[in-house]
């Protein structure tokens, strides 16, 4: 009996020695195997038992269980102690400046479509337009018929129609916007119609959706002149002061007479280049006055009224304004595209 008190002492010096002058958690690992390990010395302590009389055993067997548990509880308090120092010189290398720019926010910006747009409504809402919209899927009479355009009419394969169901299309164009206004208003009236527009074609200056403006006046007495004047306002205001249009005579079959109107190009100044295809100007929008067969199929009085309506791409003007050469990449939602605008 004293013999084993006298060898738990010893092995209990020797324990707190070494747990005393520990530093790192790799010698505490074998500390636990020299005392709690299979071999350690508690286990053999353990096995010294055996023989030992059952009243020795109950004694001595207490001595054991509470040394081992002293080194288990110390074991685990300096476990926890190491674990925690341990990761500490990792967080002091770690240097933080506090001098640095918090991290931004990316905010988003308007679609240089939706931009340009909003730029066109200005101008016109200054010119004493309204703004009004109305169906993409159009019915064949709003989209072709009122518009004087009848079924044989060879102008439809001016428009590459996506046809929908019955006599539903994909709007070709917003001059179907026009036919609603006059059914619902009567004249004096200044509307511009923004929106999309579908047409069965694909290349680098076609996408099967894209962008028109329509505008439309009716009053009396208005003349071409009315329509050039506020072209040119337009115009000049989108491009500059200095820019130089010119009328050319076109055909639609809802306006008589009808223009295709140019503008000077605007990357080579008029000197001729790849985009104006070397002649100087490039269109830009189809205009005219309004043909009486329209005022007819709305019901105005064709004798008394007069009007003038014109249309226009919102990607192609984005695409002279900032010199894009593909009209594919305003929908490919490229970021490094879009973040330029
Ligand atoms: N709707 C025609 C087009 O899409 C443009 C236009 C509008 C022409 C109004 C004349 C008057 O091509």
């Amino acid at each position: 009996m004293l013999k084993m008190i006298a060898t738990i002492e010893k092995h209990q010096q020797d324990f707190d020695s070494r747990i005393h002058s520990i530093s790192t958690s790799e010698p505490l690992k074998q500390i636990r195997i020299d005392f709690l390990g299979k071999k350690g010395c508690i286990q053999a302590l353990m096995k010294e038992l055996r023989q030992a009389t059952p009243e020795e055993k109950r004694e001595q067997g207490k001595l054991i269980n509470d040394f081992k548990q002293y080194v288990d509880n110390l074991l685990k308090v300096k476990e926890d102690e190491l674990g925690k120092t341990a990761k500490q010189p990792a967080s002091k290398n770690e240097t933080f400046d506090t001098t640095l720019p918090g991290r931004r926010e990316t905010t988003g910006t308007l679609h240089p479509i939706t931009q340009v747009m909003e730029e066109i409504k200005t101008i016109f809402l200054g010119l004493g337009f309204q703004v009004e919209e109305g169906p993409e899927i159009e019915t064949d009479y709003y989209n072709f018929e009122a518009l004087n355009i009848p079924k044989d009419h060879p102008a439809r394969d001016m428009q590459d129609t996506f046809y929908v169901e019955g006599d539903a299309v994909l709007r070709t164009h917003t001059s179907p916007v026009q036919i609603h206004v006059m059914e619902n208003r009567e004249p004096p009236l200044r509307i511009i119609a923004p929106g999309k527009v579908y047409r069965c074609d694909s290349d680098v200056s076609h996408t099967p959706m894209f962008h028109q403006i329509e505008g439309l006046m009716v009053e009396e007495n208005l003349s071409f002149s009315h329509l050039k004047g506020i072209m040119n306002i337009f115009l000049q205001e989108v491009f500059g002061k200095k820019t130089k249009v010119r009328f050319r005579p076109s055909f639609f079959p809802f306006t008589c007479p009808s223009a295709e109107v140019d503008i000077q190009c605007v990357i080579c100044s008029g000197s001729g280049c790849r985009v104006c295809s070397q002649t100087g100007w490039v269109e830009i929008l189809g205009a005219g006055m309004v043909d009486p067969a329209v005022f007819n199929c709305v019901d105005y009085d064709a004798e008394k009224w007069t009007g003038f309506a014109f249309g226009l791409g919102i990607e192609r003007i984005s695409m002279l304004k900032y010199g894009i050469n593909d009209i594919r990449l305003f929908f490919e939602n490229d970021l490094r595209f879009l973040k330029q605008f």
